[in-house]
């Protein structure tokens, strides 16, 4: 029997791989929400002979989507896709996210931004009004991190954001290393009253790599209860 959170994050993924049909090419996301989601799409493909192609947005949905039986391939060859279906830290009543929760924002972004639609799947527990009370994921080079850390937090103090602290992600003991080889700051804003502008501002730092701000990419959130029911914005 499944908690409430985890049966509507199942709900969630279980209407979004409907979306999906024979001879796509299709995005698939990363983490707890979007490993559900490739769990169907593994069950559609061994039950109802599903055929489509999966480019995965991480190593760990990789190694699931093969074991489940979807057939893999890297967004080089798929070049461009017809849909993405992705999980999400948070998202507002413009459908823009923060995501990179689980550490894989660059790849997430790359192959959204490559797909026709966004289909974003969550429970409702990730909807606010303002986003930026889940800490904004910034991937940064090692090289210089730290030089960099110094600036965006110069950056910050400059903007409209109420808390102006970054830490790196750790783990363990270590620096947490994205599928890049990067590592990732985790900005403390509480609020972002101006996503689009602190997007930008973000990417044109030397040694940013990418922010967890999807902005105008989402076309459609797919939300779960926990008592299984389903809406659909788009
Ligand atoms: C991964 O980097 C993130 O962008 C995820 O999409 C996000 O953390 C959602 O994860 P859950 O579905 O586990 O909440």
């Amino acid at each position: 029997e499944l908690s409430p959170i985890d049966k509507a994050k199942f709900v969630a993924a279980k209407r979004a791989a409907d979306f999906v049909e024979d001879g796509m090419r299709v995005g698939l996301g990363t983490g707890s929400t979007a490993a559900w989601l490739v769990r169907c799409l593994g069950e559609m493909v061994r039950d109802e002979g599903l055929k489509f192609k999966g480019v995965p947005t991480s190593t760990r949905t990789a190694e699931l989507a093969r074991e489940v039986g979807i057939e893999v391939i890297s967004l080089d060859e798929a070049r461009w896709l017809d849909l993405t279906i992705d999980g999400a830290d948070e998202f507002d009543g413009d459908l823009n996210l923060i995501k990179g929760g689980g550490g894989a924002l660059l790849q997430e972004k790359i192959v959204a931004t490559a797909s026709d639609q966004m289909v974003v799947i969550t429970d409702i527990s990730k909807e606010v009004g303002t986003l930026g009370a889940f800490p904004l994921p910034v991937e940064v080079i090692p090289f210089g991190w730290q030089t960099t850390h110094a600036l965006i937090e110069e950056t910050l103090i400059s903007m409209d954001v109420m808390g102006r602290s970054a830490t790196l992600r750790m783990n363990g003991d270590r620096p947490f290393i994205t599928d890049e080889g990067n590592h990732i700051l985790d900005l403390h804003l509480q609020r972002i009253g101006n996503p689009r502008q602190l997007a930008l501002v973000m990417n044109q730092m030397p040694g940013v790599v990418e922010n967890g701000l999807f902005i105008d990419i989402c076309d459609t959130v797919v939300i779960g209860y926990g008592d299984g029911k389903v809406e659909v914005r788009d």
